[in-house]
């Protein structure tokens, strides 16, 4: 029933979350009570170490990136995108994951499978019908692409592109490490483990 549902149309679910998570708080509070381990707790940096010092060995990303409570709604989303789940499943492949926070997510102009061209040729209908969800689907694996670095450990100022395509960099300005050209701000670094690194951005990249 509900359950079966939610698998062979995830594209619909995600849809409903972050149309709820742009409404309303409570979503928040849903979240937090899958989240045991979330980044501030205590007990996550006594058994993991603090993020910053420590790679955890034969952790991988997908092992980790549903943790960190402030970016569940971007995590959702590399779960749901079969060509990121499985990048960040493989333990041969490193990647460098530029993970907008809750509120970016929350304050994005248009939804992550939306894009301004679309409604210019299509018109308000664009979404509607199985093309239209093929499109938005589409989008949606292009917005998070462009938040994957195909590669870990990450030079500063090494010009890379992400999964999907396009070219940045990040520097160092006043301590404070921002991604290029864009200039969006890294405000952390959520994990480091054996195939790459979580990093939390204030910002998207779309
Ligand atoms: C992958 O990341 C690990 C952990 O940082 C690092 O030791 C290893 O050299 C990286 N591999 C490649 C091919 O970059």
């Amino acid at each position: 029933m509900k359950y079966g549902s939610f698998v062979a149309h995830p594209f619909a679910t995600v849809c409903l979350i972050l149309a709820a998570s742009t409404e309303s708080r409570p979503f928040d509070s849903i979240i937090e009570s899958f989240h045991i381990f979330s980044e501030q707790s205590p007990l996550r940096d006594y058994i993991m170490g603090s993020p910053e010092e420590q790679v955890s060995t034969g952790v991988i990303i997908s092992d980790v990136i549903g943790k960190t409570q402030n970016i569940a709604i971007f995590s959702g989303l590399t779960r749901d995108i079969d060509a990121v789940s499985e990048r960040l499943h493989d333990a041969a492949q490193n990647a460098t994951v530029l993970a907008p926070d809750n509120s970016v997510m929350r304050s994005l102009k248009r939804k992550p499978w939306e894009d301004a061209e679309d409604y210019n040729t299509l018109g308000a209908s664009a979404y509607e019908g199985s093309s239209g969800e093929d499109r938005a689907r589409g989008n949606l694996e292009r917005f998070v692409q462009r938040h994957i670095v195909p590669e870990s450990p990450w030079e500063e100022g090494k010009k890379v592109k992400t999964l999907s395509g396009n070219e940045i960099w990040w520097e160092t300005k006043d301590g404070q490490k921002k991604i290029q050209p864009r200039n969006i701000e890294v405000t952390s670094i959520a994990d480091k483990v054996s195939n790459g690194e979580i990093w939390i951005v204030g910002g998207s990249l779309a």
